[in-house]
């Protein structure tokens, strides 16, 4: 069954239900500034939630585009897409748990023809909030899931909220079984080696959290389903990934037929991205410094170095965006309508990277020959920065080139480097610089993020007492010191690590503010050596106004959202000196 067939299945079956099939949103919200683009189904009904009145009525479906930020580095991999479709149902103070779950035990092994061997589900566990849900069991239980197919999960798994606060509730999920082999004798539901496979999320919404972590009941019970279109599609077809499926299969293959270098993560990272970008500025999207457009930059032109990596032309571009429009138009209509902007934006951001990466690859190459002939084999890191500063081409680039020619690279103190020359830029109040900054550098400025989320995590997994008392980033890792009597125990680690790529799901948004110094510390905002500053200092503090969960007194630069960060991983924990210990951290 094709896509396509699996989204007006779904429709229909919910329009014989009685529901209303809605339009689907554009990805860029209208209302609603809290998020850059729309994440979920759910997003655009939230007054609805809440319990206005829908024009449509209680019962509602549709198909939904939905862009996802926090899942940028995770693409390459089988499943991951920053660009889905999400098939959704509600009911608005209308039907419960009851209706909902028959209804989608009868779409998925009637409609769909799934087995119900196939099928697990996994329901709330209970907690202080809100109770054990036997009544979604006992529903699965009458409908047919088998005896031993129903699992329970606490807040982490079975739970649903979009952001820090908002309407929530507990959730049952639907995974699909693709029959590999278990990964070892505890390998149920939740595990993330393949075997299970998540198809469908059935929200019980009928609660809010506000701002200070307190639930109360909403005006009415609501259901919130969301299916991801492409894993539902891969999963029904008997395919092994998303890409194979028809909706990125024609792009895979032509880049395989273009390519010099393979490489399989290459290609489905430039398929994923230019498909997620078409999408975006068919609906409005242009590239830029900023927030959304910064985003959309960021697909673009990671897409470009995944292209230059499989050395396609990028002159190739725009054909490759044809096929993808004809490969899609049946699907998404508005791709075809809006064919010549959608080209003239990704070509007009490819000339511009493009000169950017060809300056710098020629100034590199300088380099490279002069070095070769003083007979030194590394790359200084005042040389990497000025290529950096000067020519805006990134240091996991400079890095790439030199491991392709053998030459090293110093990279030890280019934060250093960075803020000294950050510093400079903000007293002449070089605006221009500044934006140049932000579009390059990625990795280290999310590592300096991460840095801000761990200080954080320690004073609540910890203790109170810890504070920074050194760090050092480069492209590859962050090293973090701080004062404490003891080494970590696994479960601290553990804690930590949790608490700190929570907030990264989370998408808590950075800001900045420039205040005097003295005004900063009354704030409690946190801070190393606070006589190392002049008397006009930044702050930068992470979270939803109301629940700050870290402010500190930096330079920056910094993400706009945590969710830019990726997974973060604490690699190792040691002694540095007396009282002080480091911790080694990756984000992937
Ligand atoms: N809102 C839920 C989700 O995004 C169900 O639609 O998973």
């Amino acid at each position: 069954m094709k896509a396509i067939d699996i989204r007006n299945k779904y429709l229909k079956f919910f329009e014989k239900h009685n529901h209303k099939i809605i339009p689907s949103a554009p990805l860029i919200p209208e209302n609603d500034s809290s998020v850059l683009f729309n994440t979920a189904g759910m997003q655009p009904l939230v007054p609805y939630l809440l319990g206005e009145k829908h024009p449509e009525g209680t019962r509602l479906a549709d198909y939904q585009k939905c862009v996802r930020t926090n899942d940028i580095d995770e693409v390459g991999d089988n499943r991951h897409c920053t660009y889905f479709e999400m098939l959704g149902n509600w009911s608005l103070g209308d039907y419960f748990k009851d209706e909902s779950i028959a209804m989608s035990f009868e779409l998925l092994t009637k409609e769909l023809e799934i087995p119900v061997e196939k099928l697990f589900v996994t329901v709330f566990a209970g907690d202080e909030d809100c109770p054990r849900d036997e009544v979604a069991a006992n529903a699965w239980k009458k409908v047919g899931i088998l005896d031993g197919h129903i699992y329970y999960y606490g807040k982490d798994d079975n739970w649903w909220i979009a952001g820090e606060t908002g309407p929530c509730g507990p959730d049952t999920e639907i995974f699909y079984d693709t029959g590999k082999p278990a990964c070892g004798p505890d390998c149920q539901p939740s595990c993330d080696c393949g075997k299970y496979v998540e198809i469908w999320n059935n929200v019980f919404m009928e609660f809010f959290k506000d701002e200070n972590g307190h639930y109360s009941k909403l005006k009415q019970h609501n259901v919130d389903t969301g299916m991801g279109l492409e894993r539902i599609t891969f999963i029904l077809q008997g395919k092994e990934t998303v890409f194979d499926t028809e909706l990125f299969a024609p792009v895979i293959k032509q880049l395989e037929k273009m390519q010099k270098v393979d490489s399989i993560s290459s290609r489905r990272i430039v398929a994923e991205h230019l498909r997620s970008s078409m999408m975006i500025i068919s609906d409005g999207g242009r590239p830029s410094n900023l927030d959304r457009g910064y985003v959309l930059r960021r697909l673009i032109r990671r897409m470009i170095r995944h292209l230059n990596k499989l050395e396609i032309d990028l002159n190739e571009l725009g054909n490759l965006v044809d096929l993808y429009i004809d490969t899609l138009k049946e699907m998404y209509p508005e791709l075809d309508k809006n064919r010549d902007t959608i080209k003239s934006v990704i070509l007009e951001e490819k000339d511009k990277f493009a000169k950017t990466l060809e300056k710098g690859e020629r100034e590199f190459n300088k380099v490279a020959d002069r070095l070769k002939q003083e007979g030194k084999d590394t790359i200084d890191v005042k040389t990497l920065f000025n290529l950096y500063e000067t020519y805006g081409f990134p240091p996991e680039i400079t890095k790439d080139l030199a491991a392709e020619q053998d030459l090293k690279v110093d990279d030890s103190d280019f934060e250093k480097l960075f803020k000294e020359h950050q510093e400079k830029s903000r007293m002449g109040s070089d605006q221009k610089f500044k934006g140049g900054l932000a579009s390059s550098g990625e990795i280290e400025t999310k590592y300096h993020t991460a840095t801000h989320l761990l200080n954080a995590a320690l004073k609540i997994v910890v203790s109170p007492d810890c504070h920074q008392q050194g760090s050092n980033i480069t492209a590859d890792r962050m090293r973090f010191d701080f004062n404490c009597d003891h080494k970590l125990t696994d479960e601290e680690k553990q804690k930590l690590e949790e608490l700190v790529n929570k907030w990264i799901e989370e998408d808590l948004p950075v800001e900045v503010e420039t205040m005097k110094k003295e005004e900063a510390v009354k704030s409690g905002a946190e801070c190393m050596f606070i006589e190392k500053y002049p008397d006009l200092v930044t702050v930068y503090s992470i979270g939803n106004k109301g629940n700050i969960i870290s402010k500190e007194l930096c330079g920056g630069p910094h993400v706009k959202h945590t969710g830019e960060i990726g997974h973060f991983t604490i690699k190792k924990e040691e002694s540095s000196s007396a009282g002080v210990r480091r911790i080694k951290a990756v984000i992937e």
